[in-house]
């Protein structure tokens, strides 16, 4: 099928505006003393330099942001909602802008990309609403003649670090719950993909300036120097880090935040079991396992990492799911047929390997994939991140498979013979961010829900995400819930008021 792969970000674009290579602090867009490179992880090429700063700017855009609060959480809740709806609105009508950088960014479909751009926007328009529904309590007070109020006022300002295997959506679920709480941002764009992000601030840009709001309430600091970075989370006027990414640097952030009592939400790593039991719907497992385990070619971190098949079913479920494997086809994303994009670089690669190869050593079959894909030129196979999809049978919890995740489109399947088994199997990680299950039976339902260690648990499903849906996890992958009614609570301080006297 003919189509053509963009080989610069500025380009690609409809809309030229919404390319951005500099930063956004104060009020403006600036240039850094350095710049870092963007690469298109399916052809290696340099699609944009994009300015890379140091602590002292960090600095500035955190008192920038602080001015900006002063007049920002003075907004009514319904100007917040119309000002939200409206930058929703804006990503909605650059959608195919914003999934043409996606793609060349971050390397999935554009379909994909397409469908993240629409989960990016429905954040922002559920917190729109959610902005007007920040309601308190009137509590009866022991006192004679008092009553306690409560009332949700903004954290303050935030610090946002978003990972790049969604670089629209990740930033957006931060984003929402933050302008409809009445708090400004400083944002610390994921260095893989930071296009979207300042795409977004363009259009966020122009929302703020329709609604006569401070330019400042958002901050936009991409930066490679890791140091520099540390003044997000040792500022004291930064009140709240929310970050996704991984386990061990979620713990040191939370860890240096400590020190000024920031409040934070760490969305960290997962190692979510995938449960097929024998009364399941097949078809409807191997569905669920193509959107949850191989969706951004299974770097996502609820994606399935474990697929635990009951024995009675294992070799059919096994032989639907390689069907369905082969009619997979991988490339460009922007690529009409191709079904997955590359991976984001070249260690994501040689870790599905290392995984792959453990796993065979140890004793498990390749059935499927796990090479260098068929099909490609060999400039792509030279430069881009390919590797086929793969499934592995014969998995045992031995196996560096079952206890790291992979972050990868690798469906290993480990088979069990009781539900007991199964929860036992699924629960001995220290993660708990998603799991999931297949079932037609009630009690079974029920039971293995309220057994299974995580924070989301689809039954019957494999898309669990949504931006009504409370998305965190327990255990060590994180604390706190972003989306969802609760979401916004995590923007917010709640200050008791006792009226006395009355
Ligand atoms: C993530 O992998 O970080 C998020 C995935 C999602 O929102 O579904």
């Amino acid at each position: 099928m003919a189509f053509s792969h963009p080989t610069s970000a500025y380009d690609a674009l409809s809309h030229k505006p919404l390319f951005r290579e500099q930063g956004f602090i104060g009020g403006a867009w600036i240039s850094g003393p350095e710049t870092f490179p963007v690469h298109d992880p399916a052809t290696n090429n340099v699609v944009a330099n994009v300015a890379s700063f140091d602590a002292a700017a960090f600095g500035r855009a955190i008192e920038c942001a602080q001015a900006a609060l002063q007049q920002y959480k003075e907004t009514s809740e319904h100007q917040r909602c119309k000002f939200l709806h409206r930058f929703a609105g804006l990503i909605r009508s650059h959608a195919s802008d914003l999934a043409t950088l996606l793609t060349l960014e971050n390397g999935k479909t554009l379909t994909e990309a397409a469908g993240e751009v629409e989960y990016g926007a429905s954040f922002i328009s559920w917190f729109a609403e959610e902005a007007i529904r920040s309601y308190g309590d009137i509590i009866p007070s022991q006192h004679a003649g008092s009553t306690n109020f409560t009332i949700r006022q903004p954290v303050g300002v935030c610090g946002i670090i978003a990972p790049w295997n969604f670089p629209v959506a990740m930033i957006t679920r931060k984003l929402g719950p933050a302008f409809a709480a009445g708090c400004t941002v400083v944002i610390k764009p994921p260095s893989e993909t930071p296009l979207c992000t300042m795409a977004l601030n363009v259009l966020l840009q122009q929302a703020i300036e329709e609604f006569g709001l401070p330019r400042d309430i958002v901050q936009v600091v991409p930066t490679r120097n890791r140091e520099a970075i540390t003044e997000l989370y040792t500022n004291p006027t930064v009140k709240k880090i929310s970050f996704t990414g991984s386990t061990p640097v979620g713990k040191a952030i939370t860890r240096t935040a400590a020190d000024t009592m920031k409040k934070v939400s760490m969305e960290l790593g997962g190692n979510a079991p995938y449960i097929i039991f024998n009364d399941a719907d097949v078809k409807a497992a191997v569905d669920g396992v193509l959107a949850c385990k191989f969706r951004c070619s299974g770097q996502t971190c609820v994606c399935a990492n474990r697929l635990l098949v009951q024995a009675e079913i294992h070799d059919q479920f096994v032989q639907s799911l390689l069907e369905r494997m082969k009619t997979f086809k991988v490339g460009s994303g922007f690529d009409p047929s191709v079904t997955h994009g590359p991976l984001v670089n070249k260690a994501a690669v040689s870790k599905v390997r290392e995984h792959i190869d453990d796993a065979v050593s140890r004793g498990a079959k390749l059935l499927f994939g796990g090479h260098a894909p068929t099909g490609l030129s060999p400039r792509e196979l030279d430069c881009g991140f390919f590797i086929e999809p793969a499934l592995l049978t014969g998995v045992t919890t031995e196996m560096k498979v079952a206890r790291d995740e992979t972050f990868g489109p690798l469906a290993p399947i480990f088979k069990f013979d009781t539900v007991e088994d199964a929860i036992r199997i699924a629960n001995d990680t220290e993660f708990g961010l998603a799991a999931y299950f297949f079932s037609s039976d009630m009690r079974t339902i029920w039971h293995v829900s309220r057994r299974l260690e995580a924070g989301m648990v689809g039954v019957n499903t494999g898309k669990i995400s949504a931006a009504e849906a409370p998305f965190g996890g327990i255990k060590e992958s994180g604390v706190g819930k972003e989306g969802s009614k609760y979401g916004l609570a995590e923007y917010q301080v709640i200050k008791n008021i006792t009226i006395g006297g009355m």
